[in-house]
């Protein structure tokens, strides 16, 4: 007998915006919705999310897409992907947050990491989780919220509350408060997650006095967590898959291979390179972390994590007012025929890899009267390609990395001029598949496997489809000068304020 229910829902809660798209079975994406939502910042350095805001855009989004796609009974399953290390506290009972989720972009901990720093702790740290002593990570921030919000710390002693990531959050609210768990990959980027052991580690829960009560379970990423409640869409539908973001990124873009690498350019851009069961160190400040386990299977990455891409586009036009909608910014760079020497570099949250820089401020340098917003806007748009020159660069270093070609997605890669110049910087083939959304692709090839619309990996894979690709074309010399103008930028930037 045919299956009717042979869709998938994915819910892609990101930085930005909350998405929620329904796939078929061959991958073709049926109907989509998105909303974008508030960004708080309290303070200098400081970035929060109202999750109730988020909670009631997920459930519309997944109410609209689900209607377009033909009803509910055609959904097997749901995947949840989301912005990764963003932390949230909830009460038990009542589900109420105790405070706004602070994000992966906060800095607000900065100076405790540096402190934990200088204490030597980072290497103790780097072996257990991968991860290095930046604000980034969930630890600090959730120490921030049980040392600074009243009562908080005494209740999460007794019990009363939960933690988690958006992922876990979105699961206990769809549960209705059934389950409180998250996925592998979600926690290894919490800080407090021993990549190796595959478990919470108590000597970094001390280190960041943060009682083990609080936190979810944790399985592997195609798994049945748990159903959705049944007033919610209708009928129960299993949560089968989950992982975040960018690991959900490259299962979406089938890197299964140790030695394949994708780059997601959405707020951020994150590159990952495939490891394979070897947790591969890093001597040049990438990340290791847990790329996913599937079926019993598990992989690492080396992750090099880059803050600002989409969100340096997005400045242009809510911060500068220069352009009303992102796809300008294509017109914007091609108009010009070169950069005229105008050099942005977007350090809006402090540098990620591999400068880790929690302090740096972003910069606009090289300008002159004859600048116009179009070399602005093309400023914005090289330097996320300069950024993934910097992270490559590490690659290379590292063992396995020496990468060929490298598969991109995200807003980003929509940009033709973008993905030329991307292959133009990076002396490497860029290669864009058809279905850009790989992020919740990713999402819902996990819960099809948990829920049998497709039987395994090699399915998956067959289902990829290249869309276009790039080869470099720029001469060495060019190259090696925008480089050096980019170098010189960020050297400006990197120097200690006064
Ligand atoms: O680690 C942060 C990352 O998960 C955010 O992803 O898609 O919002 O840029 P995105």
């Amino acid at each position: 007998m045919h299956n009717t229910r042979n869709h998938v829902l994915s819910i892609d809660q990101g930085t930005t915006s909350s998405r929620a798209i329904v796939f078929d079975d061959q991958a073709a994406e049926k109907a989509v919705f998105r909303k974008e939502f508030h960004q708080y910042y309290p303070t200098p350095g400081w970035v929060e999310h109202d999750v109730e805001e988020i909670w009631r855009d997920v459930v519309s989004v997944c109410k609209e897409t689900i209607y377009k796609a033909g009803g509910v009974d055609r959904i097997a399953s749901i995947g949840i992907t989301n912005q990764r290390e963003t932390i949230v506290v909830w009460d038990r009972i009542t589900h109420t947050t105790v405070y706004n989720a602070i994000v992966w972009q906060d800095r607000r901990t900065a100076e405790r990491c540096e402190a934990m720093k200088k204490e030597g702790l980072e290497p103790i740290v780097q072996q257990k989780t991968g991860l290095l002593l930046d604000p980034y990570f969930s630890a600090s921030k959730l120490a921030w919220i049980l040392d600074n919000v009243p009562n908080v710390r005494e209740r999460a002693e007794k019990g009363e509350l939960a933690a988690g990531t958006i992922d876990c959050f979105l699961l206990w609210k769809l549960t209705n408060g059934q389950v409180h768990a998250t996925d592998i990959t979600n926690a290894s980027r919490t800080l407090l997650f021993n990549i190796h052991e595959e478990e919470w580690d108590d000597d970094l829960l001390r280190l960041f006095n943060i009682p083990r009560a609080i936190l979810p379970k944790v399985h592997p990423n195609s798994h049945i967590y748990g159903e959705t409640h049944p007033t919610l869409f209708g009928r129960s539908i299993p949560i089968a898959g989950m992982a975040g973001d960018q690991q959900s990124a490259m299962i979406g873009q089938t890197c299964f291979k140790p030695g394949m690498v994708k780059s997601t350019y959405g707020t951020g851009c994150f590159m990952l390179l495939n490891t394979g069961d070897e947790a591969v160190n890093s001597e040049n400040r990438l990340l290791t972390t847990i790329a996913y386990q599937i079926n019993g299977v598990r992989h690492y990455a080396l992750e090099g994590s880059i803050f600002v891409a989409g969100a340096g586009i997005k400045w242009l036009r809510d911060g500068l007012g220069l352009i009303t909608y992102a796809a300008q910014t294509h017109d914007m760079a091609t108009r010009i025929p070169n950069n005229g020497g105008v050099y942005m570099v977007p350090a809006f949250v402090g540098m990620g890899a591999p400068y880790w820089m929690p302090d740096a401020k972003g910069m606009i340098c090289g300008l002159t009267l004859d600048s116009t917003a179009a070399h602005v806007a093309r400023a914005a748009l090289e330097s996320i390609a300069y950024q993934t020159y910097d992270l490559e660069n590490q690659f290379k270093k590292e063992a396995g990395g020496n990468t060929e070609t490298v598969r991109v997605d995200g807003g980003a890669a929509a940009n033709e001029w973008f993905c030329q110049f991307l292959a133009d910087i990076l002396d490497i083939k860029v290669e864009r598949p058809v279905q850009l959304e790989t992020t919740a692709l990713g999402a819902a090839f996990l819960a099809g496997l948990a829920t049998e619309v497709w039987p395994d990996l090699a399915a998956l894979e067959k289902t990829w489809k290249i869309g276009s690709v790039f080869e470099p074309k720029m001469k060495q010399p060019e190259r090696n000068q925008l480089l050096a103008g980019w170098k010189d930028a960020v050297a400006r930037t990197l120097l200690p304020h006064q």
